[in-house]
């Protein structure tokens, strides 16, 4: 806690303390402190990030990446598909703060509930209809539906889900401000941990009988 004092020399203290608050809360990643770091993904060493590879090696392909390009395959029981632009397929973006995916959605396909610990995501809809929401800490639902060249944005951390409403294939890009986001897929955390979650503490907190929650879990088996 600082100690508020009326001494000249604590109060420039507590302004300069003051003026760079907002750098370190609003940012994600931290700043980069080379023109670049593209990853060495099989160093040895572990450091937040990834170590970068000898500058003589980086090539224009490193800073090129071809992933998002293709729609994916939809063709499963959430009619859902993500291609990851993050450092660990595209290690040209290591320290610097950004990343993106894209969603291919069927008709009535879902992104299902999910959060992001380490990022706010903005979306934008490139083809189709979707219905995008989130909810925040206080329980409020927040929510559009996004056609073409729409955008929406999602707060970093909290719950949220893309559904497609139309008739046809949708498709959508997302952005983020860190370069390995994270993604926390509430189904999967709560029904398909490594080991699983116990069912007395599942049943306890939905409040139902072990063969919903058997029921649940065999679906992500
Ligand atoms: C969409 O929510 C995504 O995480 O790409
Ligand atoms: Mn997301």
């Amino acid at each position: 806690m600082i100690a508020l004092t009326s001494s000249p020399l604590n109060m420039l203290g507590c302004f300069i303390i003051l003026l760079l608050l907002p750098y370190h809360s609003l940012s994600a990643d931290p700043d980069p402190l080379q023109d670049f770091c593209v990853a060495d993904l099989n160093a040895t060493v572990s450091l937040n990030g990834f170590p970068c590879k000898p500058v003589a090696e980086v090539t224009s392909d490193d800073f090129f990446f071809d992933g998002l390009s293709k729609e994916g395959n939809t063709d499963n029981p959430f009619g859902f598909a993500v291609a990851q632009g993050n450092v660990l397929s595209f290690p040209g973006l290591n320290t610097l703060g950004i990343s993106m995916n894209r969603v291919d959605l069927a008709p009535r396909g879902i992104n299902a509930p999910h959060s992001h610990p380490r990022a706010t995501e903005s979306i934008v809809v490139i083809k189709g209809k979707v219905l995008v929401g989130f909810v925040s800490t206080s329980n409020v639902y927040f929510y559009k539906v996004l056609t073409v060249g729409q955008m929406f944005v999602i707060p970093r951390g909290l719950v949220h889900f893309q559904y497609n409403v139309g008739h046809s294939k949708a498709s959508l890009l997302t952005a983020f401000n860190s370069q390995l986001p994270g993604a926390v897929i509430v189904s999967r955390t709560l029904f398909a941990s490594n080991p699983p979650i116990p069912n007395q503490i599942l049943t306890k907190t939905f409040q139902v009988d072990d063969d919903v929650i058997n029921s649940i879990k065999s679906k992500f088996a």
